[in-house]
């Protein structure tokens, strides 16, 4: 089986989509069964998920909506045997269910580590190792989306908890791949710019009530974040077009836009003069850091 090969048979395929109900997931969903897959959409939110299946309008037999929490590592493994069962084996798997929050470095709260990283880093590794044994011994190639973001580049400002939930999903991505490869399952990583999605809204209602609040100032960023991505954000139904384009080809990356050209590109010339400076730096104290180099 080359390694390098994107899928194309689409039709008939199980395809699992988690945070499906919505903005992005919704639009992945959409996108499937336009191609002829059959989709489970698994996510936290009862209505949701009901206007979901308004919305797709697909048979029973084409399209499951599951109510699942990814935290929740029990309710996942009873989640992926009833799609198992009623659709088939899932060779499709889209971790895209996500928060974008976090906490002042003021108001540090081990609550708060343990939501962001619980929905946006163990979600995903949830589903992986849901669904990952079986792709394993799959005959046929399986994919797997991985949903960052831009804040997973670059510190783009959105608070160092969403920033660390993000970068951590590219790296497993990216190792992921790699590892992968020689099974046949090919991993892309999703890193949306704006999308016109109520994230930010969703997002707030999801907050433990007893984590610390936002300060005036986060609020008002918050605010201008919402109207910025409903009113000027992609749309969602694109995005799920190309996160399958990418399918297709196998691609690594997923880019929503080209904006942050020139600031990963001063982020990478940081990078490699700091690198630059260890070697030279190193040198004085007898060190030959190349002769380290893996
Ligand atoms: N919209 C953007 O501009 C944007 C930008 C960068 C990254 N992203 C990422 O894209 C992904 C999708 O976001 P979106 O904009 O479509 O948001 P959205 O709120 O429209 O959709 C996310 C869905 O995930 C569900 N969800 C949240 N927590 C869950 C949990 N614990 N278990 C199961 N489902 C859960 C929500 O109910 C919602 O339906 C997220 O990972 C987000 O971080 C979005």
């Amino acid at each position: 089986m080359s390694t390098n090969d994107g899928i194309t048979d689409f039709e008939g395929r199980v395809a699992f989509v988690t945070g499906g109900a919505r903005g992005i997931g919704l639009g992945i969903a959409r996108a499937l069964l336009r191609l002829g897959a059959k989709v489970a959409i698994a996510d936290i939110s009862e209505d949701a998920l009901d206007r979901a299946g308004d919305v797709l309008g697909a048979s029973p037999d084409r399209l499951r909506r599951l109510r699942l929490d990814v935290t929740d590592r029990q309710r996942y493994a009873e989640v992926a045997a009833e799609v198992r069962r009623d659709l088939g084996e899932v060779s499709l798997l889209f971790n895209n269910a996500g928060i974008i929050d976090s906490v002042s470095p003021s108001s540090l709260s081990y609550e708060m580590w343990d939501h962001v990283m619980g929905i946006n880093l163990e979600g995903v590794y949830n589903g992986i190792q849901t669904f990952v044994p079986a792709m394993l011994t799959s005959p046929r190639r399986c994919h797997i989306v991985n949903t960052a973001s831009e804040a997973g580049l670059l510190e783009v400002g959105s608070g160092f908890l969403y920033h660390a939930s993000k970068y951590a999903v590219v790296g497993l991505s990216e190792s992921l791949r790699r590892e992968l490869a020689h099974f046949g399952v090919g991993v892309s990583v999703l890193f949306p710019g704006p999308v016109a999605t109520e994230i930010v809204e969703n997002t707030r209602r999801m907050r433990p009530e007893t984590a610390p609040p936002h300060t005036k100032r986060v609020t008002e960023i918050l605010d201008y974040a919402h109207r910025l991505l409903t009113e000027q954000g992609a749309p969602p139904d694109g995005v799920g077009e190309l996160v399958l384009d990418a399918v297709e080809t196998n691609a690594p990356y997923i880019a929503t836009r080209d904006e942050l050209r020139e600031a990963l590109q001063r982020r990478t010339d940081e990078l490699i003069g700091a690198m630059r400076h260890a070697e030279g730096f190193l040198a004085g104290f007898g060190a030959d850091t190349a002769r380290l180099a893996t």
